[in-house]
């Protein structure tokens, strides 16, 4: 920790629990025949302070995004930027005056800028402007923007430059704390990826940096520092078995994303279940940019009743954290591939105040409150990053094609360079085998909770005890006691017609008490769980 820049200490000051994986978190970009390996580091995105309940500080404090460091113009300036597969363009320099909180304010300033004059490449621009929506359409309070307007330059990762490569600069953003790094194809264009610009990856491929337009993404757990964005290649050391080729399909509306039909979902805490997935509930996006799952209720609702989940009446469900710690989890089938996603990956931990990251949950207490990493939705279904971090996803924009795995870590890297043509990923085995998979959680503050069944209309009062806050948490207060009304008898209620008719799914739950669905208009809590997912509106 030493020989920290003045950019990591700010940083470490918005985030002291994250010091030690701040610090380390962008070891230089690898470059091999044929393929460019960067890491990613996580980095938390601090909460909003103010008037807020205790499970908004859970939550806040589960919220971390995932990022890579690229050096734009010469000589290269640097600037962490979130990796998203729900969109398609580069931009930087937001407006951190409007972040959603302070802290949140104060750490975007700590993220690198980037300044056309004061690179000697020189650079083009600028020229033209667009701008970009990002969220969940059913779900206003998700939706953020911005207005770029457009530059080329170098863009250099450690070593590797691609020269010339479009991207944006902020000229006003709404709601966001860090660039984005898109990796998706354009949303309208779709794969040719040379419009209305030759996307990062196609300029890749164009100037012979990888050899045809494939990425890897490897998300790895919070508290690991081994995730990595492989362009042009794959790392057998990071994944179990064979990979499964999947078609990319289109998004609901029919639009380009980075989607897949999900074959089978289901659970296994003593044995495997398996629930009905009707037609309308098997798209998903694969989404990086988006924290928390979002699904239909239907195929939603079987999974919070088989983890005996309650809705805490402001979207979010939670469990007791023995539930987290069982060792159960949540299965993701594409096609005759299961990735199966660790309660403890999927079930979002409380921690301890010093952040329990020795992966086997033992900072929970079993009275601890936990949430699931998965919320409804009414709109286009996401696989975030509470279930991509237990899969290696390898993307193929030539073949439209998602080679996919189950994730592990089991050493050193071997890198496979990718070729090009119909066959450019190929066919081998991860080196990893089961035993290899390990799940951990996050640091954050505990919650206890004590539940009392009242009143006529049958609802329930949650008084829940923050008992310990973690160290960067500067708003948590130990001891403050906040009372959530939970009303059963909104279990039925639906906004949204789309949402409950596809019908099928949620019939044979066990407990008759929970699950509980609101797929209401949730709080600002969200803007915070960013959902970096394109808006589009299909002219
Ligand atoms: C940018 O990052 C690289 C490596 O990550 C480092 O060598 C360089 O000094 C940094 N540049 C600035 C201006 O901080
Ligand atoms: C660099 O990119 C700009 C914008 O796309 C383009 O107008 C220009 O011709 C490019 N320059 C070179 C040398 O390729
Ligand atoms: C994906 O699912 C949709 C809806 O069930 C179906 O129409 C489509 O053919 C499927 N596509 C692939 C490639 O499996
Ligand atoms: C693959 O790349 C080589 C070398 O660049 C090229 O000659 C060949 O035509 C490419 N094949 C396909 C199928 O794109």
């Amino acid at each position: 920790m030493r020989s920290t820049t003045m950019r990591t200490t700010l940083a470490l000051l918005v985030a002291a629990q994250y010091a030690e994986a701040a610090d380390a978190i962008f070891p230089r970009a690898e470059s091999g025949d044929g393929y460019l390996s960067i890491p990613v580091g996580t980095i938390q995105r601090p909460h909003k302070v103010g008037k807020r309940s205790a499970i908004d500080a859970v939550l806040e404090n589960m919220d971390f995004f995932y990022a890579i460091e690229i050096g734009l113009g010469t000589p290269p300036q640097n600037v962490t930027v979130l990796v998203d597969t729900g969109s398609s363009e580069l931009w930087v320099n937001p407006d951190c005056s409007s972040a959603p909180s302070q802290q949140q304010e104060q750490q975007c300033r700590t993220l690198g800028q980037y300044n056309p004059r004061r690179s000697r490449t020189p650079p083009v621009g600028p020229f033209g402007r667009e701008e970009i929506n990002y969220g969940d359409p059913s779900d206003s309070s998700t939706q953020t923007s911005v207005d770029i307007t457009y530059y080329a330059d170098v863009l250099s990762f450690g070593r590797t430059q691609v020269k010339n490569q479009t991207f944006g600069v902020v000229t006003s953003s709404e709601g966001q704390s860090q660039g984005i790094m898109g990796l998706a194809p354009d949303v309208r264009r779709g794969f040719p990826g040379d419009e209305p610009y030759s996307l990062l990856l196609n300029t890749m491929a164009d100037q012979g940096v990888i050899s045809s337009r494939v990425f890897s993404l490897d998300l790895r757990h919070a508290s690991s520092q081994t995730g990595a964005i492989i362009y042009g290649g794959l790392d057998r050391s990071k994944f179990i078995g064979s990979l499964e080729a999947r078609p990319i399909v289109p998004g609901i509306q029919g639009e380009t994303r980075l989607a897949v039909n999900l074959t089978t979902l289901g659970l296994t805490l003593d044995q495997p279940q398996s629930f009905k997935l009707g037609s309308a509930d098997t798209n998903v996006m694969l989404d990086s940019g988006t924290s928390l799952t979002r699904m239909h209720s239907a195929a939603a609702l079987p999974i919070l009743e088989a983890l005996g989940a309650q809705d805490d009446g402001e979207g979010y469900f939670y469990v007791p954290c023995s539930t987290r710690n069982a060792a159960g989890s949540v299965d993701f089938g594409f096609g005759s591939k299961t990735v199966r996603v660790a309660f403890s990956d999927f079930i979002l931990s409380a921690g301890d105040s010093s952040g329990d990251s020795s992966g086997d949950g033992s900072g929970d207490d079993d009275n601890s409150l936990c949430y699931v990493g998965l919320v409804l939705t009414t709109d286009q279904q996401i696989l975030g990053d509470t279930v991509l971090r237990a899969g290696y996803f390898v993307f193929d924009w030539d073949n439209q094609q998602v080679h996919i795995a189950q994730a592990a870590d089991c050493g050193s890297s071997d890198i496979v360079a990718v070729s090009n043509g119909t066959d450019a990923v190929p066919n081998v085995q991860g080196n990893c085998n089961a035993n290899a998979a390990t799940a951990t959680g996050t640091g954050g503050p505990t919650a206890t909770r004590a539940t009392s069944n009242n009143g006529p209309t049958g609802t329930t009062t949650t008084v829940f005890t923050v008992t310990s806050c973690p160290v960067f948490d500067i708003g948590c207060k130990t001891g403050v006691v906040t009372t959530q009304t939970i009303g059963q008898a909104e279990a039925t209620a639906s906004p949204s017609p789309s949402a409950t008719g596809t019908g099928g799914g949620s019939g044979s739950g066990g407990g008759d008490e929970d699950g509980g669905v609101r797929p209401q208009a949730l709080t600002w809590v969200f803007v915070v769980l960013a959902t970096l997912a394109l808006v589009i509106n299909i002219a």
